[in-house]
């Protein structure tokens, strides 16, 4: 098999010919392995591994034992789909484009944090259907090293659970339950890296070169061939990319924490081996697999190691493997970096979604100044996706904000990018007079000056000040910036994503930082755990909570009917006023503007003449050409014909 991709993609006969003999070759043994599924992946094989293969000899079509690693791949899709339950085989024969329905929403939680434990989450699956959710990303939940995992993101079996969360059985059932309920259960595919306590970690120390092979085990040398191109992404903690291993006398590649050792995708080994790992995950019942620092997985020496070609090869191979074993998986990506590279991990044989995380940062950039300039201009060039694929919009996550918008569109704006992101971090980490965020500084770079910011969602928008100050007017101000906020992700076109406890307004906790093992990580102060009295608020209209989850839930509603907001395109406008935020959808015929003043100040916006509105969120008919925005206020408007 020296045959490159290339030249196999050149010629489409030699690539079904060369897939024909792969078929044949491995038939027998296949058929053993998949049962009585072997029709299905017979059919599967021959119209898919025309896919897989030209990106497997990508990647490794070079090495002499090429082919062997390739039937214990196929071997491992084999014995993957004759365990996947039916269930799930049925989901497998109408795979939908669920995200793209009026009423998709989804929802990121701990377990623990949020029920408990697996019985406990069972429990709140009314709420969360009352709530409106049916795509619920449970947050690590695998067995990881104690005390300190970075919030589960160091994994040390993926077959087993945390044991305070319940079984692994008990998680599958839970995720069929949440099936039944109507509710995608999404899980993490933490593939960059595993925690120092798995079990090909620990071989590894041992001496076991098979297991190091898995790794990247350096000699000082071999590491600095890498080592001065490499961000640092948690320097407060730790400076540098690579942790000395004392058993091994070696340097090992730990991109995040020390306890987390970066796979090497060069060895086809591990590929197979995290293949049958990601598919044991998706027959537990998982819809989708958030694929974890996906930007990381492929390394260069001499290169930045993150968004590298091969990185996205490796994804693909990934997806193609899926399409095989479990065609209902889909993957969201989990890129948080320079805009034009997130959207490379978008398309519908790589991450049919993806976190936007440009969206993210700048709806927290125009808050702070009050402007759209940049917002505009940047969702202009970057918010077009492939139609099959969705963003999911996020306004907060588990993690950080990250001021990741391109520094060109700054500049051509007469922005000072490192200024303006100083400026950002000093608003929202409550150092900058007037400020009405609340958050908390996280990682710190002392070289090169970066920071990046942790709170949540009632904290940064000013809820936890005005509470604390008793000002009425600026508590006004941060419930309609969380109603603003919300509207956008609803509206703008993809899947909104809400953090649970922001639906409730549930503010910053800050006991983080007095427990040692979290003291270190500020992320913790947006991690709060959710108990059945707060829960109940959420019907209590009287109480902060209960006007939060009402004012949202009325934005829920009102989505739900507008099939334009679900799988219309979207196209981002230029307002005409610097303080408004101005988007249209369009489906067939139907069509919706929709308007956002950021500013405490009332706005006009000037249409077309003539036009005569419906607001949906109200129900008023406006008439006119200037329409007139009352501070922080949100239009979605249905033309109507007059
Ligand atoms: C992702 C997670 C983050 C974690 C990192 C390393 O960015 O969201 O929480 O620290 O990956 O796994
Ligand atoms: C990823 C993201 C980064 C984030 C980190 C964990 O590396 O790129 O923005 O801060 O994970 O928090």
């Amino acid at each position: 098999m020296q045959k490159t991709a290339t030249s196999l993609l050149e010629n489409s006969s030699q690539l079904q010919l060369e897939c024909a003999i792969i078929l044949k070759r491995y038939s027998s043994t296949l058929k053993a392995s998949a049962k009585s599924r072997w029709p299905i992946l017979e059919a599967r094989l021959q119209q898919l591994l025309p896919q897989l293969l030209p990106l497997y000899l990508e990647l490794y079509g070079e090495r002499y034992d090429c082919h062997y690693h390739l039937e214990q791949l196929l071997k491992v899709l084999a014995k993957a789909l004759a365990q996947r339950p039916d269930y799930l085989l049925q989901e497998d024969e109408d795979p939908q484009q669920w995200h793209k329905a009026p009423t998709a929403l989804g929802s990121a939680c701990y377990v623990d944090l949020f029920a408990g434990d697996f019985k406990g989450l069972e429990q709140r699956i009314p709420y969360l259907q009352q709530t409106g959710i049916n795509y619920l990303h449970l947050m690590p939940l695998f067995k990881a090293p104690e005390p300190n995992s970075d919030g589960g993101y160091a994994v040390s079996d993926y077959r087993k659970t945390m044991p305070h969360l319940g079984s692994m059985p008990q998680l599958a059932e839970l995720m069929q339950k949440l099936h039944s309920a109507g509710i995608r259960p999404v899980l993490d595919f933490v593939f960059n890296h595993t925690s120092d306590e798995h079990r090909w970690a620990e071989k590894a120390k041992a001496g076991e070169q098979q297991f190091q092979d898995y790794y990247f085990f350096f000699d000082e040398q071999e590491r600095d061939q890498y080592a001065p191109w490499l961000r640092e992404i948690f320097p407060e903690i730790r400076r540098g990319c690579f942790t000395f291993e004392p058993h091994a006398e070696r340097w090992v590649w730990t991109t995040f924490n020390s306890f987390q050792w970066d796979l090497n995708y060069a060895n086809p080994e591990v590929f197979s081996a995290m293949a049958e790992e990601m598919l044991f995950l998706a027959n537990q019942g998982a819809a989708v697999l958030r694929l974890d620092a996906l930007a990381f997985v492929w390394k260069e020496a001499g290169t930045s190691c993150e968004n590298l070609p091969k990185a996205h090869t490796l994804i693909r191979a990934f997806n193609a493997v899926a399409a095989i074993a479990a065609p209902a998986l889909q993957f969201k990506s989990e890129a948080i970096v320079h805009p034009d590279e997130v959207v490379k991990y978008i398309a519908p044989q790589e991450c049919q979604l993806s976190y936007n995380p440009l969206l993210m940062a700048l709806l927290w950039n125009s808050l702070a100044t009050r402007k759209t300039r940049l917002l505009t201009e940047s969702l202009q060039r970057r918010f077009a996706i492939d139609p099959q694929c969705s963003w999911v919009n996020y306004i907060r996550c588990h993690d950080d904000i990250g001021w990741t918008f391109d520094d060109n569109i700054a500049w051509q704006l007469g922005i000072n990018p490192e200024h303006h992101r100083q400026f950002l971090n000093q608003f929202y980490t409550g150092q900058f007079a007037g400020s009405f965020a609340t958050g908390v500084p996280f990682q710190q770079n002392p070289v090169t000056g970066d920071c990046r910011v942790a709170g949540m969602l009632a904290s940064l928008t000013g809820v936890e000040q005005a509470v604390q100050s008793g000002n009425a007017t600026h508590l006004q101000f941060a419930l309609a910036r969380i109603y603003l906020l919300n509207s956008i992700i609803l509206s703008i076109g993809g899947l909104p994503l809400l953090y649970m406890g922001d639906e409730l307004g549930l503010l910053n906790d800050y006991a983080y930082q007095d427990d040692p093992h979290k003291r270190d990580d500020s992320r913790w102060v947006n991690r709060v755990a959710v108990s059945e009295q707060q829960l109940a608020e959420a019907h209590n209209p009287d109480s902060l909570s209960g006007k939060i989850y009402a004012q949202l839930q009325q934005l829920i509603r009102t989505r739900s009917r507008l099939t334009v907001l679900g799988a219309g395109q979207t196209e981002i406008l230029q307002s005409g006023n610097p303080h408004l935020f101005a988007y249209r959808r369009q489906l067939d015929q139907q069509s919706m503007l929709c308007v956002v003043n950021f500013s405490e100040e009332p706005q006009v916006f000037v249409g077309a003449p003539g036009s005569q509105w419906r607001e949906e969120l109200s129900g008023e008919l406006l008439h006119g050409r200037s329409l007139h925005l009352a501070p922080y206020q949100v239009l979605w408007l249905s033309a109507t014909v007059s």
